[in-house]
């Protein structure tokens, strides 16, 4: 629901042309207003609030004076820091992060695009090590069981390799990581593949800034795939997939300088 306080209003119409939906239309008056009928379409995404050089939009029980002011932006040479010096992390001290951290890493997801702003992902994040240690313990069984069945050659051949390891109890899955983020998105969300990778993407990034290490775990995602009772353990409502993984803690290894990835091919137009 949008409501213009037609007090403040400017009749600039800044809202009208950032409304992606167009349901905000000016009224006779020239004040911008939505349509009974068209409310069904908004997105909720509250450009018009954000947008609104008086404050006099207010949308969804959002008032713009409870809204946080526009910040400082990281300039770009920290941002190529953070993109250059993010490393996949698989040492982890046997710390678990701060609550205060945690939650913060929590609240920003909400910020995560959305296609078309449908906001039905559910994230499961293990805050204690211990919870890690049944997703280890389960892990660690099947592998044994992959290894002794044959099927670990076969199905990953290039697994095969770390064989030793495995049966040595080594976490070569989630290489004793502290926490776990996982991202599953509504069966019928209109980008379900997409939304989930873009959202631990900005987790992954912001992590950095606290100092925290990540590492994207595509076997953990196999694993929730082929191991119920892994997947029973994410307590996803029904109708949801577990669609991407992050792994994270402090980081027990420290990089002494960037490395030089082999570029991808960019066509220039
Ligand atoms: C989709 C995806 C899945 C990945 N799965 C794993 C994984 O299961 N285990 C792992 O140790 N690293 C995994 N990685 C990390 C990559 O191996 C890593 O990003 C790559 O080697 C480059 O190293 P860097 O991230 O330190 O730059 C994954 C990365 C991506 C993007």
């Amino acid at each position: 629901m949008i409501r213009i306080n037609e007090q403040k209003c400017l009749k600039c119409h800044a809202c009208v042309r950032d409304c992606i939906v167009h349901v905000l239309r000016p009224n006779e008056q020239g004040f911008p207003m939505v349509n009974a009928d068209d409310e069904r379409y908004c997105l909720h995404c509250q450009h018009c609030l954000a947008v609104c050089p008086v404050g006099a939009v207010e949308c969804d029980s959002i008032s713009p004076e409870n809204c946080n002011p526009i910040g400082e932006m990281p300039s770009p040479e920290a941002m190529m820091n953070l993109i250059c010096q993010r490393r996949s992390i698989r040492q982890y001290k046997d710390e678990e992060i701060d609550e205060k951290t945690m939650q913060n890493l929590i609240q920003a997801l909400a910020w995560s695009p959305t296609g078309c702003n449908v906001h039905n992902m559910v994230f499961t994040v293990i805050q204690h090590k211990s919870e890690m240690e049944f997703f280890r313990t389960k892990m660690t069984q099947a592998m044994n069981f992959l290894i002794k069945t044959g099927i670990l050659r076969i199905v990953y051949p290039n697994f095969w390799r770390y064989m030793d390891e495995i049966q040595n109890g080594v976490d070569v899955i989630f290489r004793n990581a502290p926490h776990m983020i996982v991202a599953a998105s509504a069966n019928n969300a209109p980008c379900k593949e997409a939304d989930p990778w873009i959202a631990l993407s900005y987790f992954d990034l912001l992590a950095q800034s606290f100092g925290i290490g990540t590492c994207w775990s595509g076997f953990a995602l196999h694993a929730f795939r082929w191991i119920p009772s892994m997947r029973k353990r994410l307590a996803l409502p029904s109708g949801y997939t577990a669609r991407a993984v992050l792994l994270f803690g402090y980081p027990a290894v420290e990089y002494k300088r960037q490395t030089s990835p082999t570029p991808f091919l960019v066509k220039l137009l």
